[in-house]
């Protein structure tokens, strides 16, 4: 008798990821307009890539470096948050980490005991549901306010809590929506999250991503929530260095100490060629991050022109943040967002995400994405509006 392979509830609960399966399904469609992954399509500047190949040449990385990451290169986030973030911070509250992913999953295993709830606005990103179900968490998804362009229902979040409650996962700007969550609001959380002793765990992954005169507050700058905030950033999306799986997050020391013990069995240490080619981005001038920024304003403004051609097939609201957008899909066939998306790649030839893979509240719509060519743009809408005729 052949057995099946024992896999933990834990894993096995976990769907299979909707945007993998667009992409998989994609592979099968020829001449395709792709605006399924926010993955940034520019290569990595090449000063970024010249720091890390002289550590190769110098002989730097072929070893581990502290789990914390390079005290050189922690010193240089902490000017960093206290330049961009208003976050004052020192070394010892900054860990290196395999992505802004690795830290956010450490930080949730060192918050999230089995059955503890993590409050999720939601829509929200698909990864930060799996962190808590893998930690044998329950994730627990307040709808955020669409026609408010997805701000956060301060109140639907109190009425959420319970005893069971660790914390919020916050994720702004946004994926999927391009929301940027203002400073008000976020010191509402913040108040919240005080008085329930609640931990926010922050993805601040599109922080350099903001438009609109729109700007980026991270939370951790207000001095009462040092305790209770676990922030996580990444080089990937800033730099444009998706694949060197290099971010890194700050909390306070007592905290930080804990998430530790998460991180070094994941990873020892993040990628010590990576952490020199991060150093290497932190310590030259900063024009690439404003070059990327433009061109994803000039892009959003395209696909928005673009959307509003066909306002009898979607709805949306402006993103004033990250390279996303989500728009609410008008037609009857929208309200099963997996097949309509297949339709969309299958027929129409066009990939996007089913907005289902955001959450509830997040069926009904699709995810698109701008971080690609104004010209993939163009044919993508160009293929939808004769697809939709
Ligand atoms: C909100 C958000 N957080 C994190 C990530 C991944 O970040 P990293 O490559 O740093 O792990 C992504 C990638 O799409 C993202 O959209």
């Amino acid at each position: 008798m052949i057995s099946s392979p024992r896999i933990s509830n834990r894993v096995s609960r976990i769907p299979r990821s909707a945007i993998h399966e667009m992409t998989r399904l994609s592979k099968e469609v020829e001449d395709l307009a792709f605006l399924s992954w926010a993955k940034p399509t520019s290569d990595t500047p090449d000063h970024i890539k010249e720091g890390a190949i002289a550590a190769i040449r110098e002989g730097l990385v072929g070893g581990y470096t502290e789990n914390a990451g390079l005290l050189e290169l922690r010193e240089e986030i902490v000017k960093k948050l206290r330049r961009d973030n208003r976050v004052d911070a020192n070394v010892s509250q900054i860990m290196v980490t395999v992505g802004a992913i690795e830290g956010l999953a450490a930080a949730v295993m060192a918050l999230v005991d089995p059955g503890d709830e993590v409050i999720l606005p939601s829509p929200t990103y698909s990864t930060h549901v799996r962190q808590v179900v893998i930690a044998s968490g329950k994730p627990v998804f307040v709808p955020t306010a669409e026609d408010q362009g997805f701000l956060l229902d301060i109140e639907g979040i109190k009425d959420a809590i319970t005893p069971r409650t660790k914390a919020i996962m916050l994720c702004t700007p946004n994926n999927p929506t391009g929301t940027v969550l203002v400073e008000t609001q976020l010191r509402e959380l913040a108040e919240v999250a005080l008085e329930n002793n609640l931990m926010v765990i922050t993805d601040e992954a599109y922080e350099y991503f903001t438009y609109d005169g729109y700007e980026h507050f991270s939370i951790a700058s207000i001095p009462e929530m040092r305790r209770n905030v676990i922030s996580c950033y990444t080089f990937t999306k800033t730099y444009a260095m998706t694949g060197w799986r290099i971010g890194y997050l700050h909390a306070d020391e007592e905290v930080i100490t804990q998430i530790n013990k998460a991180h070094i069995p994941f990873a020892i240490c993040a990628p010590v060629v990576s952490q020199y080619a991060a150093l290497a981005a932190l310590k030259s001038p900063q024009d690439c991050v404003a070059e990327f920024r433009n061109h994803y304003l000039s892009a959003r403004n395209v696909m928005c022109e673009r959307l509003d051609g066909l306002d009898s097939v979607f709805a949306y609201e402006k993103p004033h943040g990250a390279y996303l957008m989500f728009p609410k899909i008008l037609l009857k066939e929208g309200k099963d967002s997996t097949a309509f998306c297949k339709r969309l790649l299958k027929e129409g030839g066009v990939s996007t995400t089913p907005g289902i893979a955001f959450g509830p509240t997040g069926q009904g719509h699709l995810r698109m994405s701008f971080c690609v060519p104004k010209e993939e743009i163009h044919e993508a809408f160009d293929k939808m509006e004769r697809y939709f005729g």
